[in-house]
């Protein structure tokens, strides 16, 4: 049986005011996420992850337009008043920034900020609160707990700093992790530790987490399902296993393997022209003016969303490029 997904998120659109011109950010955006399941929501830089993720923890700033469904559990985020709001954001989900030290206050102490959200919401007294930390951070690695809850985020190197980040978002026991490029903006020697670190802690309490990166392949092999966004948009949703197999869109097949490998050497399949934002994006598919495959039917008319084998792919061509790729395999 199919559980009920625990953040359903519908028909989402987010747009901004600039110079008096509305500029549209994401566009029809749908992802859902079920209790423990883990997705991936993969796209260039740009194309709308951070702020399909804020919008559906209600980060955005006013000025910011949204609309849509967000759903969590049953329940209307967007609907939620001020208590409901914080208890959401503080303890049925949690978000890991890409950036850790862009994101803790540089005078506070660590055990204040990683027992902030449990002891503010009334989940737990502060010892407790002291405690769990402490517990959490041997779990995650970190030696010497007591230590470093007294000390200052900037006496921290930025890999523990995540790890801290990491022990903040698990210790209300949230429900889904929203994990925003948790490990980009760390050294690549001990990005595979905190992503790892990452997965093992959100596995054992049976979290859900979706999962927001650049790198394709590494979306897959860390998650259920997929989600992959161009210019605002879904273009292709599936299983990690399904899509790393047999990518359907244009841009999923360019994204994939399209990362410099760290153990040989290779050529980057990169991938013609600049990412879009969904405003920039002309008449037709967004895709279009870098796809290899676009015929003036595809510069013309949007591409809809549509079910082909097992997934859900917008592209008007799909079922031509793999009978083509076929072929050529033949
Ligand atoms: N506050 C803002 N005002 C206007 N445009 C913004 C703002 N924040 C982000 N953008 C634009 O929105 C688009 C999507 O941004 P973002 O969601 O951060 O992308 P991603 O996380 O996929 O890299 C980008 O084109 C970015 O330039
Ligand atoms: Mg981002």
């Amino acid at each position: 049986m199919i559980s009920s997904p625990l953040l359903d998120i519908t028909d989402l659109r987010v747009s901004v005011r600039h110079r008096g011109e509305e500029r549209l950010l994401v566009r029809d955006v749908g992802l859902t996420v079920r209790p423990a399941e883990s997705v991936g929501l993969v796209g260039e830089s740009g194309s709308g992850k951070s702020m399909t993720i804020k919008a559906a923890m209600r980060l955005l700033p006013h000025a910011v337009t949204v609309a849509g469904h967000i759903g969590f559990d049953g329940r209307d985020v967007r609907g939620l008043n001020r208590r409901d709001l914080a208890r959401y954001r503080s303890r049925e989900v949690a978000l890991v920034h890409q950036d850790p030290r862009a994101h803790i206050n540089p005078t506070r102490t660590i055990a204040q900020f990683v027992t902030e959200a449990a002891v503010h919401t009334g989940l737990m007294p502060e010892d407790e609160a002291i405690e769990r930390a402490c517990a959490l951070m041997r779990d995650v690695g970190i030696a010497d707990p007591e230590r470093r809850l007294a000390q200052f985020p900037h006496q921290l190197s930025g890999g523990l700093l995540q790890r801290v980040m990491i022990v903040a978002a698990l210790l209300p026991e949230p429900r889904l992790i929203f994990a925003d490029e948790p490990t980009t903006a760390l050294d690549v020697t001990v990005q595979s530790d905190v992503m790892a670190i990452l997965l093992e802690q959100i596995r054992d309490r049976h979290a859900a987490m979706l999962f927001v990166t650049h790198d394709l392949d590494l979306a897959a092999a860390v998650t259920d399902r997929l989600a992959v966004m161009y210019a605002g948009a879904i273009v292709e949703t599936g299983t990690s296993a399904a899509i790393y197999e047999r990518p359907q869109h244009p841009y999923t097949a360019a994204l994939l393997h399209s990362r410099p490998s760290t153990t040989e050497v290779r050529r980057l399949a990169a991938i013609p022209g600049r990412p879009v934002a969904a405003y920039e994006s002309g008449e037709g598919c967004a895709f279009a003016p870098r796809c290899p495959f676009a015929t003036d039917r595809c510069r013309q008319e949007v591409p809809l969303r549509r079910e082909v084998g097992d997934r859900i792919v917008a592209c008007h061509r799909v079922e031509e490029i793999a009978a083509d790729a076929q072929v050529r395999a033949s």
